[in-house]
């Protein structure tokens, strides 16, 4: 009999770095998979389900316009348990720190279901940056039974936590998987890609575009409206172009469209489905953003990028110098951003590609360390 799982999803990163799993758990005759989705997101979760070609057994549609913590947490809670009761999978798999990973599992756990938790082991070490996700992360290290880290770091860190360590496994992380599966196929997306690319100034315009993304709670009280600073001092020079696809929550909306919008050199656009914002990246000088995923993609396709936090869980980019920390501070958002457009060895060192978070084969590993945990006799691939 097949081995019951059920990948659960609840916004536009997990889907996007869970989707090479599911494809890959597919794929493999020993389960039988179904995706139920809990819709905190809703546009930004069907663009990615629809490019992966997912459909979900389950889609309990929870999002609201302007939902609190509470809300999300106790409606997953209370949804997702109840269809667990009704078809009692083998295991549940989530992935990353969002409040439907939290939530989910924690339904999960009250039902004795064991639970996979993909991308685990990010700390920041301080429960406010980011704010909810350093919580819901280190919950999940206690709610979860198997647990995916994608670097040594990661792994490190949930064994100083005494996470058991034959239960914690280095697989990389899933984004890469997902950026490699289109990243060489992009021009086979011309046409899903020719909306962007019809905003952009021409390849070899003396404008360097810089690519911007904030969403972060935790930037919310000011920080936002320091980066909607940055950005429109920066867009003072002629030699550059800023594309802003602005994320869907009404704070950030208000914010940005009050500060930025009409600017000549500033477009903010809807939020891009994920092949043409990988298009974008590829097209873009360097990247201002607060996003996870995004400073974790960023590396991969050699472009430097500015985190626009205090703190961050991805150290490796850091580390490796293609990442810098500038927090939500709009003289050193500037002040660095001017200096890789002016000083062209300083953007040779950071625009070196590289893969610190994965290599493209996490999800096949995924699979095998889910079958360890309940078929008999699995085939192993290589698990560093
Ligand atoms: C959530 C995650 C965050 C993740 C981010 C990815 C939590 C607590 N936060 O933050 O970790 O980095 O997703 O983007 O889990 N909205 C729409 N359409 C959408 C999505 C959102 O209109 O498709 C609006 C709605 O008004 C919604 C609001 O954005 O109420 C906030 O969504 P929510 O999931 O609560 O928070 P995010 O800031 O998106
Ligand atoms: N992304 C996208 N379209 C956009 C902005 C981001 O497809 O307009 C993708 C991006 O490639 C990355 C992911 O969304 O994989 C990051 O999601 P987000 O920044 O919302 O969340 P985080 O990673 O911070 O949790």
């Amino acid at each position: 009999m097949p081995v019951k799982l059920v990948v659960c999803i609840g916004t536009r990163p997990e889907a996007i770095k869970l989707f090479p799993v599911v494809h890959a758990l597919e794929a493999d005759g020993r389960f039988d998979v179904e995706v139920w989705v809990t819709a905190q997101h809703r546009g930004l979760l069907d663009q990615v389900l629809r490019v992966a070609g997912i459909k979900p057994a389950i889609d309990l549609d929870l999002m609201r316009a302007g939902q609190t913590l509470t809300d999300i947490t106790t409606a997953v809670v209370t949804r997702f348990g109840e269809a667990l009761d009704a078809r009692r999978p083998d295991r549940v798999i989530v992935q990353g720190d969002t409040t439907t990973a939290f939530a989910a599992s924690l339904a999960a756990f009250y039902r004795k279901i064991p639970v996979a938790h993909v991308e685990a082991g990010l700390r920041t070490g301080n429960m406010f940056s980011p704010w909810p996700e350093e919580a819901n992360r280190k919950l999940l290290a206690v709610l979860a039974d198997q647990h995916f880290a994608p670097t040594k770091r990661a792994r490190d860190a949930l064994r100083a936590e005494s996470v058991p360590s034959e239960r914690v496994y280095v697989t990389g992380n899933t984004v890469v998987d997902a950026l490699l599966s289109i990243k060489d196929r992009l021009p086979e997306f011309r046409e899903a890609n020719a909306e962007i690319a019809q905003i952009l100034p021409p390849p070899g315009s003396k404008q360097r575009i810089i690519l911007l993304t904030s969403h972060r709670r935790e930037n919310f009280a000011g920080g936002m409206e320091r980066i909607a600073t940055a950005a429109a001092r920066l867009a003072l020079r002629d030699d550059v172009f800023i594309v802003f696809p602005v994320h869907p929550n009404p704070h950030v909306h208000k914010v940005m469209n009050a500060r930025l919008a009409g600017h000549p050199r500033i477009a903010l656009v809807p939020p891009l489905d994920y092949v043409p914002f990988i298009y974008l990246l590829t097209r873009c000088h360097l990247v201002l953003t607060d996003s996870g995923g995004v400073q974790e993609e960023a590396p991969s396709i050699g472009k430097p990028v500015l985190v626009m936090r205090d703190t961050t869980e991805r150290p490796e980019g850091v580390e490796a110098g293609t990442a810098l920390l500038v927090g939500a501070d709009t003289d050193r958002i500037v002040r660095e951003a001017t200096r890789l457009l002016d000083d062209d060895a300083a953007y040779m060192r950071m625009s070196r590609a590289h893969n610190p978070f994965g290599d493209g084969r996490a999800s096949e590993r995924i699979v095998d360390l889910i079958a360890l945990a309940h078929v008999a006799e699995p085939t192993m691939r290589a698990v560093s």
